[in-house]
C-alpha cells in the first residue's frame, strides 16, 4: 500500500477551530471512501471526547506511543464511522513534555511511530494550542501542515512564529514538510470585518487560502457534544456542507502537490 498523507492541523492559538477540523476533516474523507487515522495530540482530548470516546478509563493513548512503549496499531480505536479510526489522547499527554525533555529522539517519536503503518490513506494529526514537543513531533511526521486561522481580528497575529517553525523543520528534520493550505475558520458572512478578514489573509498568503471558508455555524459547535462530527449529527447543514466541500480540496490540493 503507498504511503499515507499525513496532515498536521496546526496553530499555536486555542480556540481557531484546529480540533473542530481535525474531525471533520477526517470524517468527510473517510465518508469519501478514504482510510483514515484521525491522531489525538492534544492533552484536552477533544479529537477524542469529539468522536463520542470515553477518555475516563481510557488505558492505552498515544503517550504510550511517543513514549515508545507501544507501537500505534496497538492504541488505534475503531470508531461508530466506517473508514475512521482514533489514537485517543487524556490529559496524561501533558506528561510527555517533561518526560521527553532530553529523551533521544525525542522529535521523531511520531514519524518513527506512523513509519510502516499500513492501512491508511490520510492521517490527520489534532495538534495543541502552543509550539511545543508534541506540535513539532506533529510537524516532522506530516507531509503537510494544515493551518486553520479563526476570521477575526487578530488572526494573522503569532503566525510568523507558526511559519519559522515551519521554515526550521524543513531546514532540519523534515524538508519535504509543505504549507498545505490557510483555512478560514468561524466566517461570518454579514460581517465586513469577517470579509476583510479573509482578504487579508488571501493577501497574506497569495495562492495558500483554502476557496472553502468554514462559516460559523451553530451546528458545528453543537456536535462535539453529542461525540458526533457535524456531518453525523446534521448532515445538511451549512457547516456540515462546507467540510465536505472543504474534503474535496484538501484531495484535489494533495493530488497536485504530489503529481
Ligand atoms: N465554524 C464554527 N462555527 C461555530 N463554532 C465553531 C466553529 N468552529 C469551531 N467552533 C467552536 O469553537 C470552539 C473552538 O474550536 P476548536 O476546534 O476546539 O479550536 P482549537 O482546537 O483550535 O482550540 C469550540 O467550542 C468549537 O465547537
Ligand atoms: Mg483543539
Amino acid at each position: 500500500m503507498a504511503q499515507p498523507v499525513v496532515i498536521a492541523v496546526t496553530n499555536q492559538k486555542g480556540g481557531v477551530g484546529k480540533t473542530t477540523t481535525s474531525i471533520n476533516l477526517s470524517y468527510c474523507l473517510a465518508q469519501a471512501g478514504k482510510n483514515v487515522l484521525l491522531i489525538d495530540f492534544d492533552p484536552q482530548g477533544n479529537a477524542t471526547s469529539g468522536l463520542g470516546v470515553d477518555k475516563q478509563g481510557l488505558e492505552k493513548t498515544v503517550l504510550d506511543v511517543i513514549q515508545n512503549t507501544l507501537p500505534l496499531s496497538a492504541v488505534t480505536l475503531s470508531t461508530e464511522y466506517k473508514n475512521l479510526s482514533l489514537v485517543p489522547a487524556t490529559p496524561e499527554l501533558a506528561n510527555a513534555e517533561v518526560e521527553l525533555a532530553r529523551a533521544e529522539r525525542r522529535f521523531t517519536r511520531l514519524k518513527d511511530a506512523i513509519a510502516g503503518y499500513d492501512g491508511y490513506d490520510y492521517i490527520i494529526i489534532d495538534s495543541p494550542p502552543s509550539l511545543s514537543l508534541l506540535t513539532v513531533n506533529g510537524m516532522i511526521a506530516a507531509n503537510y501542515v494544515l493551518l486553520p486561522v479563526q476570521a477575526e481580528f487578530y488572526a494573522l497575529e503569532g503566525l510568523g512564529q507558526l511559519l519559522e517553525t515551519i521554515q526550521l523543520i524543513r531546514k532540519g528534520m523534515n524538508p519535504t514538510l509543505e504549507l498545505l493550505g490557510v483555512l478560514v475558520t468561524m466566517l461570518d458572512s454579514r460581517t465586513t470585518l469577517s470579509q476583510q478578514v479573509y482578504d487579508e489573509v488571501k493577501k497574506h498568503f497569495p495562492g495558500k487560502v483554502f476557496e472553502t471558508a468554514i462559516p460559523r455555524n451553530v451546528r458545528i459547535a453543537e456536535a462535539p457534544s453529542h461525540g458526533e462530527p457535524v456531518g453525523a449529527y446534521d448532515k445538511w447543514c451549512k457547516g456540515a456542507r462546507a467540510y465536505k466541500t472543504l474534503s474535496k480540496e484538501v484531495v484535489t490540493r494533495v493530488g497536485q502537490t504530489r503529481s
